[in-house]
């Protein structure tokens, strides 16, 4: 992979480049800044300069020393990011105009280009402005839209840079895209699930969402269009993907039975809870009210019956186990009908349920295996999303 040149313009988002730049580096890309002028005004270019380990560049003639360099860095770079991007840069960009390193250097490149605009909300509403975005989107050039709150000018609306985090999201698509994913639905379930005895009283596990939400992370970057059906968790949603939150097993069934027919992978990595109460109060019960045994009775099993109604689907089932992690997975993957069984030992505190790391034995009906050794739920996402990219390539060839 190359690296990533990033544009930073004059805006008091200006700070959130830095964090940029770390997320990018913790992905093991490389980063070379382009300063305008007037974001020297806000941070020295020193400390890019320190952050990256690379002379950040702002001047298009360079005491003339390398007065091409707006040519040879072309071929250094994967993907242009102007993030902050002005309202005074879309509209050079828009209309050709090269008149400092950054604009010129757009014209230049031959990679993607994305652009994050922040700016004053009238000033990201105004017709022109608008009209610029609508002639670059048609020319080819991407864009994280901005969010909407409270702006530095004291007004509230569209024109607070998108985060860090989205923002990178959206550049790694543009970069790590694959064939095999581009235009496939993917749906992941994550979270765990709750089943209410009454409004303050539920059964359910210990599952973060972290390793649901990391696939859906992993799928929208490979180029996938991402569902999420999550369970309660406290984290936030990767960006690009399409959210929908459920509490209770029964209402993530009927989530994921409404996308299934489009769904070309499904990731049932959701701790759904096996059992519900049998009956389910509305008002809060006194202690005294509780019987010391409560009757239970079966929750639905979403994944079976994906197997069951499966068409074109490829179904990957997690299983998450306390011993005889193999057999217990095995049997589960055959009973419910999958095409790649994900077996997680749950018992240690390290991996499994709510800890940063994974570590997991892929099992396949034909008897194939793999352990991926322990490492964090985003490279496992990653290897779990190379083998499903495996078996579409395989199905494609079949077809
Ligand atoms: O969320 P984290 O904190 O990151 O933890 C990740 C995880 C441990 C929850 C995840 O890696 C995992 O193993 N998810 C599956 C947990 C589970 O419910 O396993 P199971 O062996 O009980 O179920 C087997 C499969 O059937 C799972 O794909 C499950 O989603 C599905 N299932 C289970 C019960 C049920 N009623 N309906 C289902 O669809």
């Amino acid at each position: 992979m190359k690296k990533i040149a990033l544009g930073v313009c004059s805006s008091i988002s200006i700070y959130k480049a830095c964090e940029i730049i770390r997320l990018f580096q913790s992905e093991g890309l490389g980063v070379r800044v382009i300063m305008t002028e007037k974001a020297t005004r806000f941070i020295q270019p020193y400390l890019f300069t320190s952050l990256t380990g690379e002379r950040t560049i702002v001047e298009l003639f360079d005491d003339g020393q390398r007065p091409i360099e707006h040519i040879s860095l072309v071929d250094e770079i994967s993907l242009l990011l102007i993030a902050p991007a002005t309202a005074n840069i879309i509209a050079k960009m828009a209309s050709g105009v090269a008149d400092d390193f950054l604009s010129t250097f757009y014209l230049a490149v031959k990679c993607p280009v994305l652009v994050a605009p922040a700016m004053n909300e009238a000033m990201y509403l105004h017709p022109q402005t608008q009209e610029n975005i609508k002639k670059l989107k048609a020319l080819g050039v991407n864009f994280v839209e901005p969010e909407s709150g409270y702006l530095a000018c004291g007004k509230q609306g569209p024109g607070r840079l998108a985060s860090p985090r989205t923002i990178v999201d959206h550049s790694l698509r543009l970069i790590r895209s694959r064939e095999a994913f581009r235009g496939k639905v993917v749906l992941v379930t994550a979270g765990p699930t709750r089943e209410f005895l009454d409004p303050v009283r539920f059964l359910s596990n210990p599952s973060s969402g972290k390793m649901g939400y990391e696939l859906a992370r992993e799928a929208f970057q490979l180029g996938a269009e991402v569902i999420l059906v999550s369970g309660p968790t406290y984290f936030e949603p990767p960006a690009g993907v399409h959210l929908e939150k459920v509490t209770t097993a029964e209402e993530m069934k009927q989530a994921v039975l409404k996308h299934y027919p489009r769904a070309d992978v499904v990731l049932m990595a959701a701790a759904v809870a096996d059992f519900r109460f049998c009956g389910n109060f509305r008002e809060k019960l006194r202690k005294q009210d509780i019987r010391p045994v409560l009757e239970v009775e079966p929750t639905p099993d979403i994944l079976e019956e994906l197997g069951r109604r499966k068409e074109r689907q490829l179904l990957v089932g997690f299983a998450a186990e306390t011993g005889e992690l193999r057999e217990k997975a095995a049997e589960k993957m055959t009973r419910k009908g999958v095409d790649l069984m994900v077996a997680n030992d749950v018992s240690g505190q390290e991996t499994g349920f709510a800890s940063d790391d994974n570590e997991v034995l892929l099992i396949w009906p034909d008897g194939r295996s793999r352990k991926i050794p322990r490492m964090s739920k985003r490279k496992i996402s990653q290897e779990i999303m190379k083998e499903i990219e495996v078996l579409l390539n395989e199905r494609r060839r079949q077809i």
